[in-house]
């Protein structure tokens, strides 16, 4: 018999109680989300400025479907590549204040290919903090002798391994808001070590991108400029659509250097078919609502506060400064009996567990969005301090 590794390892996540299915959800709404028969207020989404279903971008991608159709249908170097896409990148590069963009067609794609290209180069060393997203890491079993990692936002670590670093080519990846914690990358701190050490920095902003800033220009541009000046070439910028933006996709703005590299070198962008030119439209339309509505990231901060003010005081939470935040439960097992007593009273969080989180470090995530009212709030961190109390056994 072969292939018995594959019923093997399944049966080895459902005893470490990690097994993964999909579930069935419908519906758009962050607020109204139908799983089997139950409607649940959903904070399980990243749909943090509820744009998903504004009706401009809907509008925006509908003209796009009729002008250019369904698929680009090829990648972008053949002919997938046109006006919608030229635009997209143009628009980028201004609101991030980088010197040029490159689309891709998701934010994992994008880590996992810019990482592969560079590495594969046999001319670079990465330090990437600890916590970093899976696209970026997974490039580690590569690559193990040219990437390390530094503990999560340690600057004495970074500084130790960069001064022990002794190739020519250096760089530091981090993300802009941390995925699972909620807590934001010291990009300026960062960013001076790196000069310090002659290393490039690149900033994973998925979670960033639409929520920080003024006009929603992330972190990056936060931490190291202002509206009007550009961020320094040495600094590399991932963000993604499908999480505050609302569509899909995802783009690298960086310098020209290496934009032209990537477009030479990264198999995920030249043979990928590219994005649609209907999603490209559909995504500039996102950035310009993103950009005008800032009363969205207010109401979200608000939300944020109210939360954590209602949650008991003996829950421990990560030290989030963004719409994620992490409720600790310990165990796999505490985790999934905590969510489903939420799920029961009418409220979907995610259970978060290893290998996502390191074992011992499960928890709840909880994404809040500018589509939710004080009073999904109000709801929420009742049902979270209740089954906290009832459901949590001693670890
Ligand atoms: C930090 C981070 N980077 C990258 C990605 C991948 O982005 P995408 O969903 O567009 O593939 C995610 C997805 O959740 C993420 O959290």
């Amino acid at each position: 018999m072969t292939f018995e590794f594959l019923a093997q390892g399944v049966q080895s996540k459902r005893e470490k109680g990690q097994y993964r299915q999909v579930k069935l959800y419908d519906g758009i709404s962050v607020s109204a989300v139908n799983a089997g028969r139950q409607s649940l207020i959903n904070f399980a989404s990243n749909d943090y400025l509820g744009l998903n279903g504004h009706p401009q971008i809907l509008d925006a991608y509908q003209q796009g479907l009729q002008q250019y159709g369904s698929s680009s249908s090829s990648a972008a170097l053949i002919t997938g590549y046109s006006k919608p896409h030229q635009y997209l990148e143009r628009q980028l590069s201004e609101w991030l204040g980088a010197e040029r963009s490159l689309l891709y067609s998701s934010g994992y794609s994008a880590n996992s290919g810019l990482f592969q290209a560079l590495l594969k180069s046999g001319q670079l060393n990465v330090v990437f903090d600890r916590l970093c997203h899976a696209s970026m890491l997974n490039n580690m079993f590569h690559y193990p002798k040219s990437c390390q990692r530094f503990a999560h936002n340690e600057q004495s670590d970074l500084d130790r391994r960069l001064n022990q670093c002794k190739a020519d080519n250096k760089l530091v990846a981090i993300e802009g808001v941390y995925s699972m914690d909620g807590d934001k990358g010291d990009i300026a701190t960062v960013f001076a070590q790196c000069q310090r050490h002659k290393a490039a920095l690149y900033i994973d902003d998925a979670h960033g991108i639409g929520v920080l800033g003024e006009q929603g220009q992330g972190s990056a541009r936060v931490a190291l400029a202002n509206v009007s000046c550009q961020v320094p070439s040495n600094v590399t910028q991932m963000v993604t659509f499908g999480k505050a933006l609302a569509t899909s996709g995802a783009a690298i703005a960086g310098s020209q250097e290496l934009i032209e590299y990537l477009t030479n070198f990264c198999g995920e962008y030249i043979f990928s078919t590219s994005m649609s030119a209907a999603n490209a439209l559909a995504t500039s339309k996102s950035i310009d609502v993103c950009q005008r509505d800032n009363w969205r990231r207010q109401k979200l901060e608000e939300l944020r506060q109210t939360l954590v003010e209602q949650l008991s005081s003996d829950i421990h939470t990560t030290n989030s400064e963004s719409p994620i935040i992490g409720i600790l439960t310990g165990s796999e097992e505490n985790t999934v009996r905590i969510a489903e007593a939420i799920t029961s009273k009418g409220y979907l969080v995610s259970a978060i567990r290893p290998p996502t989180v390191e074992p011992g470090k499960s928890r709840l995530r909880v994404t809040l969005s500018a589509k939710h009212n004080v009073n999904d709030i109000n709801g929420l961190a009742s049902a979270i301090n209740q089954a906290m109390e009832e459901e949590s056994l001693p670890c």
